[in-house]
């Protein structure tokens, strides 16, 4: 199967073929990390531009080091040190990065629908690193694959998503996505963070946490988005914590073989207790290696690859 499409904006405008073809890619990619050279020619003579307008460490790196390993061309700019001080539009910097004649752009941007109007406007392939409270496709692909390693499919399993879900692109995202693979998803938090409606996008809503754990097969923790919140959304992260937060304790409602996600960057003791973070269910650390590999089949998809990634 050829991937069609020019961008990847979100998961709801990928099909499920498109997601577990990116997903295979993504798995045979996986390896090239792991050679004591980390670096294939697969992508030489390419150029991807990563534009991030708000902070990210995960995200904006392993895009980088996505398109490295692929032996890419890879150049990354933040917005503060960008024309965009001197106010300079999002449209004009899009159309003066088009010129420069790049293969992918991949921008992170606070406004809601930011890529696709970009993506609207240019020729080149378009990738959305986060946008506002809108999607992250990137990161619920690489939450998809690391699920999909764990448990060989994602279908019947029960995702429960806890926490700041009115602000969260990664709950949205991994709605449609984690839904389309078949797997039912749960989201719990305090009534003030999840938004009335939100069932229309295709998860149940739980708000006693215990009943959302209870029988889970994945609980993904969700940060609170304090960046994003105009008003108090709770009293105080102690009493956040004590009733939210995931611990040891609330975990025992869980299946045994529970596993716990969390996108990052996490606040530990708020969401999460420490000791669940880096505990023997977490695979946290998992999501973040597997992000490479997404990254890099992204990359691999747009820009054309027609060969197997393992011809490499
Ligand atoms: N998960 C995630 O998007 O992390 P960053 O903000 O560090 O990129």
């Amino acid at each position: 199967m050829q991937f069609e499409k020019k961008d990847i904006l979100d998961m709801e405008s990928l099909s499920a073929d498109e997601i577990n073809l990116i997903l295979d890619t993504a798995d045979k990619m996986k390896e090239i990390s792991d050679r004591s050279i980390k670096k294939v020619p697969t992508l030489r003579g390419k150029t991807m531009v990563l534009f991030f307008y708000e902070p990210s460490t995960r995200t904006r790196l392993s895009f980088d080091i996505a398109a490295k390993r692929l032996s890419a061309d890879s150049l990354s700019l933040s917005a503060t040190a960008s024309s965009t001080v001197k106010g300079e539009t999002l449209v004009d910097t899009a159309r003066n990065l088009e010129a420069m004649r790049p293969d992918v752009i991949v921008i992170r941007h606070p406004m809601a629908g930011a890529p696709h109007m970009i993506a609207k406007m240019v020729s080149t392939s378009v990738i959305n690193a986060g946008d506002g409270m809108h999607a992250h496709p990137s990161q619920s692909l690489l939450d998809i694959m690391t699920v999909r390693e764990k448990k060989g499919s994602l279908d019947g399993l029960r995702v429960a998503i806890i926490g700041d879900i009115s602000h969260s692109r990664v709950a949205r995202s991994n709605i449609a996505g984690f839904s389309k693979l078949g797997a039912n998803v749960i989201l719990s938090g305090p009534p003030t963070m999840i938004p009335k409606g939100i069932e229309a996008l295709g998860a149940s809503v739980v708000y006693n946490i215990n009943d959302a754990i209870s029988g889970a097969d994945v609980v993904m923790m969700l940060r609170i988005q304090k960046e994003r919140q105009k008003s108090f959304l709770f009293p105080s992260e102690r009493e956040y914590a004590r009733f939210y937060g995931l611990s040891a304790d609330k975990l025992k409602n869980a299946k045994e073989d529970v596993l716990i996600m969390h996108p990052g960057p996490l606040n530990r003791g708020v969401e999460i207790a420490p000791d669940v973070a880096d505990g023997p269910h977490s695979i946290i650390l998992e999501q973040v290696t597997n992000g490479v590999a997404i990254r890099m089949a992204m990359f691999y998809l747009l820009s054309g690859g027609v060969r197997n990634a393992d011809d490499n």
